[in-house]
């Protein structure tokens, strides 16, 4: 793994064209983006289904719109692909067990306590903050579907966000 503290100071660029034997490059050179992580559920007749994701990224104010996009690969496409409601959940710091175990494939909600909301879409406890969504638009995007939602409800709290970058779990260091 990539780590910051090991990078030379020098910031010359190395310039590819993306393809099928560039994409470690090219997950590389993604991966220099630092995200938050969330988990994104909702409900299926099989029960309920959560995915780590962090694509999750802010639209609209007015209206109030957010997206994520999911892999056509995942095991749950079908899930999130079809649902009409779905929440996403801010990790905290202290929730990198909570992104692990949405990674994984599998039933994640066994022995997981959580709430539900009026549309039975599943709701974790203990994260930094919630938007309960209504579909709005599907694109698509290459080997991802880009789901856009309007959010009918949200939630917040306090605490120290969890950050992914390179590959890795961090913290949030404020410089200003
Ligand atoms: C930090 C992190 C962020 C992720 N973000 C996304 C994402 O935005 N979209 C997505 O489809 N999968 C994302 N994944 C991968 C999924 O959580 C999941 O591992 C993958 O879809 C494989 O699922 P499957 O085992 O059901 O096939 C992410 C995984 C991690 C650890």
């Amino acid at each position: 793994m990539y780590h910051f503290a090991d990078a030379e100071p020098d910031r010359s660029m190395k310039r590819f064209v993306p393809g099928p034997e560039r994409q470690r490059e090219f997950r590389d050179a993604l991966g220099r983006f630092a995200t938050g992580v969330t988990v994104v559920t909702t409900i299926t007749d099989e029960g309920p289904v959560g995915i780590t994701a962090n694509s999750f990224s802010s639209v609209s104010l007015e209206p109030p719109i957010v997206l994520w996009s999911i892999g056509r690969h995942s095991r749950r496409f079908p899930a999130f692909e079809r649902c009409e409601r779905f929440a996403v959940h801010v990790l905290g710091a202290d929730q990198i067990d909570l992104s692990r175990r949405f990674a994984r494939s599998g039933d994640a909600f066994t022995g997981l306590e959580h709430d539900r909301n009026e549309d039975g879409v599943p709701l974790l406890r203990g994260c930094l903050s919630r938007f309960e969504c209504e579909r709005f638009a599907a694109h698509d995007g290459g080997d991802h579907v880009i789901m856009v939602a309007r959010v009918n409800a949200a939630s917040l709290a306090n605490g120290e966000p969890l950050l992914f970058a390179a590959g890795g779990y961090g913290r949030f260091d404020r410089f200003v």
